[in-house]
């Protein structure tokens, strides 16, 4: 368009030279960096001061050299590849981001014959607001990669696993062993045995350490949402929520670990899906035509008895004989109460730290017999929250069997249905299942007052939390934002069952 002005009366052609020149020379006043490249995108100029910035005390130093040996991130090359301007982009330096202005440079034949770039940074108080939606992107993304890359990580490590019992070393050894393989892992035992606990260590001391641990509960997930969330989906390829599409756990943990909790709760049909993607590696994410490589180890879990739902038709007995290769039994608590002792002081511990900032707790010997005389139904998960529950609501650091015996067995920890062993417990008498919520009853009923409906809403709303933390009142008090002991007070003011 410049360069054909034969048809423009004398006056116009002499401003538009003139505006072409200016425009050169205001850019190049009032630009920090200009740099100009040949059709090769090798340096032909640059100034002073640009070539400084990016450490050539002499720009001639500069000339001749491939664009990106001068400037790591520079995209003149494309510019004079593709003969199109980047009229405004941001550069990363390895100082602050620069904004850039990239425009081709043509011969009259229309010929891209080189670039010339300018970047501009002082003279930016206009994009300033630009500039700090930019970097406040920048930053949330940066936290996002790492929580994420966090979350992923292994939580816990062979040296959580408390408990010096014949079972629990047996289970450590095993657990040790498993991590040296790559097949997979069934981790089989009661709610609370710590089995996500052994997950994370196999995968932490396995060669896949630092790859990404994913881990998918079956029995969390809606049964409809759940192939999408084992696969993915591409977008448009369902109308759910997601529209935007969706990348599958699978995909996630491509490298690493996948963790499938409650594998005993899966659909038949999803289990036929997950015996196909095991034996082929790969599969194709919802309405995709895409097919994904899975290198993927899996590790699955579940409280339920496995043989028996294979008996029963319920679950695959080709997927079970499958997943049944390194199988690891978590022991009950009840048959190792000798892990009793240095599990409760390990939390107790972790306690303090947490609540206390720092302080040191003791168990008095009757506390500590009442403990190991207890069924635990719930494992260590309801010892666990047993504790919580009595440090947080005794003024005490020194916890006694008076202290301690309203908070065991007051909330079950997470147990479904599992029974301790039958004699053993004394006193107090271990809570079996679940009784129908009382919260649900509350909530139906009508009303007689605000104050009434407020109470009943409030304790729907934390039961309902509770429940999605798994009955860790921690994770829930941080969930809701409520602090740690309002939310044990208000559960034991409406006598949740946690
Ligand atoms: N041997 C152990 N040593 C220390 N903490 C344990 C142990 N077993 C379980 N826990 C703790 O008990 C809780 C429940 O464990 P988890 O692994 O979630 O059990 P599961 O998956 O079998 O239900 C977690 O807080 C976990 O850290
Ligand atoms: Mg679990």
């Amino acid at each position: 368009m410049m360069t054909d002005w034969a048809g423009l009366p004398v006056t116009y052609g002499d401003v538009l030279r003139r505006a072409m020149d200016s425009l050169f020379r205001t850019f190049e006043n009032f630009s920090e960096g200009t740099f100009i490249v040949d059709a090769q995108a090798r340096v032909v100029w640059i100034n002073k001061r640009y070539a400084a910035r990016f450490g050539f005390s002499d720009p001639r130093q500069a000339i001749g050299r491939d664009c990106e040996a001068v400037i790591p991130n520079s995209l003149m090359r494309e510019v004079v590849n593709t003969g199109k301007p980047i009229l405004l982009d941001i550069m990363e330096t390895d100082r602050e981001p620069l904004v850039v202005t990239r425009l081709p440079l043509k011969d009259d034949a229309g010929v891209t014959i080189g670039a010339v770039g300018f970047a501009l940074f002082d003279e930016l108080k206009a994009l300033t607001p630009l500039f700090s939606h930019y970097s406040r992107l920048q930053q949330e993304l940066i936290a996002t990669r790492q929580s994420l890359a966090q979350a992923r990580r292994a939580r816990y490590t062979f040296g959580s696993f408390v408990g010096t019992s014949a079972a629990s070393l047996e289970v450590k050894r095993q657990a040790r062993r498993a991590a040296q393989l790559e097949s997979p892992v069934l981790l089989l035992g009661e709610t609370g045995t710590g089995k996500e606990l052994l997950a994370h260590a196999i995968h932490g001391g396995s060669a896949r350490a630092n790859q990404p641990l994913v881990s998918v509960n079956v029995a969390a997930i809606p049964e409809t949402l759940l192939e999408v969330e084992f696969f993915g989906a591409a977008p448009g390829a369902y109308t759910g929520a997601d529209r935007k599409g969706r990348v599958g756990k699978f995909e996630l943990a491509n490298g690493g670990t996948l963790f499938l909790d409650e594998i005993g709760d899966m659909p038949l049909p999803l289990q036929g899906k997950l015996l196909r993607v095991l034996q082929d590696k790969e599969f194709e994410p919802l309405g995709s035509n895409r097919i994904v490589r899975a290198d993927v180890r899996i590790i699955a879990a579940t409280s339920a008895d496995l043989p028996a739902l294979v008996a029963a038709g319920r679950f695959r007995a080709d997927l079970f004989y499958r997943l049944n290769v390194l199988t690891i039994h978590a022991p009950a608590l009840r048959e190792r109460p000798s892990d009793i002792e240095a599990l409760a002081y390990a939390m107790l511990e972790d306690l303090a730290a947490q609540a206390r900032g720092g302080g040191h707790l003791e168990l008095q010997d009757d506390a500590l017999r009442l403990l190991c005389a207890y069924a635990w139904p719930g494992n260590v998960r309801e010892l666990r929250n047993t504790l919580e529950r009595a440090v947080m609501l005794s003024d005490s650091e020194r916890i006694d069997a008076r202290t301690l015996a309203p908070f065991i067995g007051s909330g079950q920890g997470g147990g479904s249905g599992l029974h301790g062993a039958p004699g053993r417990v004394q006193t107090p008498t271990p809570v079996h299942g679940r009784t129908p919520s009382p919260a649900t009853a509350d909530a139906a009923a009508e009303p007689a007052s605000w104050s009434d409906a407020m109470a009943a809403f409030e304790k729907r709303f934390l039961s309902d939390a509770l429940r999605a933390n798994g009955g860790r009142v921690l994770d829930t008090a941080k969930q809701i934002g409520m602090g740690r002991a309002t939310l044990y007070k208000k559960i034991a003011a409406h006598g949740i069952e946690v």
